[in-house]
């Protein structure tokens, strides 16, 4: 599975902070077999984002882009909006399972306005911004986001039947 890591970070742009936690994201989904082929870090804009999200969708064809930072409630955080802007579907049971693992960890869990949706052939997932979030939150769903892919790549038909054994 193709892999994009989008950071939002207006710091992490102008170079006033390493991007430690697009570093992670990297590390963690290779460390679970996905190639990462693409890595982008912008700036806290929406039209920016939606178009970036819209190219790494449907001109790069990426199975999965995991966005990190932009989702709480500052005034310059847009990335559940972008996200949402250009999704095809709902897949809202990603963004809660994240909510629930994480309130287990901490209240501030609650403070994070991330979605996870569907734009066509591509599962699209917001992580908070700090790695301490991205790595609570990522460990979580990770073990489960390759049978959905499966799904939705068409290749597993129904949950625990394979297209090519029936
Ligand atoms: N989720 C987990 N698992 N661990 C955390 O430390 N931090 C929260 C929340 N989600 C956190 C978390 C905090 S403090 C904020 S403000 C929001 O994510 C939004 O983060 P963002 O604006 O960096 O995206």
């Amino acid at each position: 599975m193709k892999a994009a890591v989008v950071t939002l970070s207006d710091k992490g742009f102008r170079n006033e902070r390493e991007d430690k936690s697009g570093e992670l994201v990297q590390m963690m989904l290779k460390e679970a077999g996905y190639e990462v082929a693409e890595y982008r870090l912008l700036p806290d804009e929406q039209t920016q984002i939606e178009t970036v999200l819209k190219e790494l969708s449907d001109e790069k064809e990426m199975d999965l882009i995991l966005t990190t930072g932009g989702t709480g409630f500052s005034q310059r955080d847009c990335t559940p909006e972008a996200t949402m802007n250009v999704a095809t579907r709902n897949a809202p049971g990603i963004a809660e399972a994240m909510r629930y693992a994480s309130l287990a960890i901490t209240p501030r869990a609650m403070l994070s306005r991330g979605v996870s949706v569907i734009r066509n052939q591509t599962l699209i997932i917001n992580l908070p911004g700090s790695p301490k979030a991205v790595k609570e939150n990522l460990e979580y769903i990770l073990p489960t986001l390759s049978h959905g892919l499966e799904i939705l790549k068409g290749v597993t038909g129904e949950c625990g039947i394979s297209l090519k054994e029936t």
